[in-house]
């Protein structure tokens, strides 16, 4: 039985009440601009990380000069483009925006190499946990029954944003075909400020050394997870359960180790073989 809370959308599944499969639609005739800032994830992947980083690079390390602009979260200034549609066609520019949809749903514009993307890629395992926890936190999405609940759940495909597998290998089979970026969650938390110099260097935004230390600084996970507007606490509880949990979990790699029974990591590692064989991809898993 499919999870009630997620409507297909040509064969990808959206989150009912949440996205609006009319107005996702028009997202692929939208007209997208030179300046235009798109970050692409699958779920759980660094999402709100690379808000708080193209806020700060926007502001050049200055942290009070974004919070001014925000009520409740990075999310208003950097939305969901599947959630936020009118927002980001009328922000001004450069627009930026973040997105979970596939290649096939996003501006088509894309692939005449207009705009920018940044595609930030998670090692799945940790995806996996992730979005597991996450599932108890955000109210939009079913609780699972238990962790073996959600890993069946994973691996099916059945969850907000489909299967993982499918969305990496479209949008990795296409990043020549636009202007993209694709980054780890792995290389951020291992060396985030070379991770942040390529961003600068993508986005062609000039920042002194001391700027850049900046950035760096406000986008950790410890500094992120004190401050209200990058970890998401003050969004409505409509939205969020707070107590059971929070969006800046534990920012680690290999947290799987802690989840994964030995026959599902083998099944895992079955399926991730089978999937990625011809995707030339190295993930860092612990
Ligand atoms: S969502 O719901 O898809 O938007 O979630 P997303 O933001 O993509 O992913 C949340 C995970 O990213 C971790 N995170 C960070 N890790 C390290 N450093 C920083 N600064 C950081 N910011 C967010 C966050 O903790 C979630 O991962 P887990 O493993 O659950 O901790």
């Amino acid at each position: 039985v499919r999870n009630p809370g997620l409507v297909s959308h040509k064969g990808f599944l959206l989150i009912k009440g949440l996205h609006d499969p009319d107005a996702v639609d028009m997202i692929r005739n939208l007209e997208i601009k030179e300046s235009d800032v798109l970050v692409v994830t699958y779920p759980k992947s660094g999402t709100i990380w690379m808000q708080q980083i193209l806020l700060l690079l926007e502001a050049k390390g200055d942290l009070t000069a974004i919070s001014k602009h925000v009520k409740f979260s990075n999310a208003e200034l950097v939305p969901w483009i599947e959630v936020k549609t009118e927002k980001f066609i009328k922000a001004p520019s450069p627009r930026m925006t973040v997105s979970h949809l596939p290649f096939s749903l996003l501006p088509s514009a894309l692939s005449q190499k207009k705009g920018k993307v940044i595609y930030v890629a998670r090692n799945p395992k940790d995806v996996l946990v992730s979005y597991f926890h996450f599932h108890k936190v955000g109210n939009m999405l079913e609780t699972p029954t238990d962790f073996d609940d959600f890993f069946e759940k994973f691996m099916r495909g059945d969850v907000f944003a489909s299967s993982w597998f499918e969305h990496i290998k479209a949008w990795y089979l296409h990043k020549d075909d636009i202007n993209m970026l694709f980054l780890t969650y792995e290389e951020m938390v291992k060396d985030l400020h070379s991770a942040v110099e390529r961003i600068a260097l993508f986005l062609g935004s000039a920042l002194t050394d001391e700027q850049l230390a900046d950035v760096v600084k406000h986008a950790t996970f410890n500094n992120m997870k004190k401050n209200p507007q990058a970890n998401y606490e003050r969004v409505p509880g409509r939205l969020l359960s707070h107590h059971q949990g929070t969006f800046l979990r534990k920012g680690t790699i290999g947290d799987w180790k802690n989840h994964f029974t030995v026959a599902q990591n083998e099944r895992f590692d079955d399926t991730f073989h089978r999937e990625m064989a011809d995707i030339p991809l190295d993930f860092i898993w612990d």
